[in-house]
């Protein structure tokens, strides 16, 4: 696309987090802003936010794991702004899970694939096929670095869930090509060029977790923030953690849209490294122990000052 100027983006998961900052950045290039969540009271400051900022933007309670609720926002957005040009399908959850995944509830599994991959096919299904018969859009979806170059193994729930979108997103660009389309596809990793933690919702995990996909036997209350016990843990460890821009990864989203870049990633000598080893694991047949290398220790030692 080569402008966003009156053009419509909508982004679920735009209720906090690196979601509106995508709505703020989207928007000051001139593009109308639809802005989706299933949380409606944090989803309604964020749209006053941007209007504040003399965006045009409307709020539309969204739940990504059900298909009909996304068709409802994509119509929703025709109503308010006439189309749909971008879809951001960014909504996404951490499970919160402990211990090792023999161990984990198997409802962590169903409710991570429900929003993380589900909400990502629902919205393709939703809204693809206006930008295939318009020919003309722009699909961004948000994976992680865990699912796209090599996983936490820790925290195996997410990087599956995420490295599921990565895939899904190639076929996705892989086939509006075949199809001949003017539509084009990306992948967001979420990350910053100065380093930092990405301090938003994604560490409280469960804070939203419906009764559906509750835990067997948890007494553990759910939505605790898990990022001041992570600043502790490193601090004891001498590593002081800043918090990363979020706008930043906004508008690196928002050039990537401009210049058609598939994979849109603030690249790293650790991303590097980690795509070297794994492809040269792959190639020579070895064990994966770059693996090793990367755990929440190891983040927090590069992200910190
Ligand atoms: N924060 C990070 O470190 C990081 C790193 C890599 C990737 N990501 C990804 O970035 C995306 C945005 O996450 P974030 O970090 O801004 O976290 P966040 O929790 O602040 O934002 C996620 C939003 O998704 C919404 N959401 C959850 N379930 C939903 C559902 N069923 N329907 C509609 N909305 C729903 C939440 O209410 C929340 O507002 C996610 O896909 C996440 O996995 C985050």
């Amino acid at each position: 696309m080569e402008t966003l100027r009156d053009k419509v983006v909508v982004v679920t998961g735009g209720g906090g987090g690196i979601g509106v900052e995508l709505g703020a950045s989207f928007g000051r290039r001139g593009a109308k802003v639809v802005l989706a969540d299933i949380v409606p009271a944090p989803l309604d400051a964020a749209a006053d936010r941007l209007r504040a900022q003399g965006i045009d933007a409307v709020a539309v309670v969204t739940d990504v794991t059900d298909f009909d609720s996304l068709c409802a926002t994509r119509d929703r957005a025709i109503d308010a702004f006439g189309g749909v040009h971008v879809i951001c399908n960014n909504a996404g959850i951490g499970s919160g899970a402990k211990g090792a995944m023999w161990e984990h509830d198997l409802n962590d599994w169903r409710w991570s694939y429900d929003v993380n991959v589900f909400g990502i096919i629902n919205g393709i299904k939703a809204f693809v096929p206006m930008l295939v018969a318009q020919d003309e859009g722009h699909v961004v979806n948000t994976s992680s670095g865990n699912g796209g170059f090599t996983p936490m193994p820790q925290a195996a729930i997410y990087p599956a869930t995420k490295a599921a979108v990565t895939t899904i997103t190639e076929c996705l660009w892989g086939q509006l090509r075949l199809a001949g389309s003017k539509v084009s596809a990306s992948i967001l990793y979420p990350s910053s060029t100065v380093g930092g933690i990405l301090n938003t919702g994604i560490w409280r995990p469960g804070a939203n977790r419906p009764e559906r996909f509750r835990r067997e036997n948890d007494t553990e209350p759910q939505g605790n923030d898990t990022l001041e016990g992570f600043r502790a843990h490193m601090r004891s460890l001498g590593v002081e953690l800043k918090d990363a821009p979020l706008d930043e990864i906004a508008e690196m989203c928002v050039e990537g849209v401009l210049s058609d870049t598939f994979w849109i990633t603030a690249r790293s000598a650790f991303q590097d490294e980690q795509l070297h080893s794994r492809l040269e694991s792959q190639l020579a047949a070895t064990e994966p122990s770059y693996l090793l290398r990367n755990s929440l220790d190891a983040l927090g030692k590069r992200v910190g000052e």
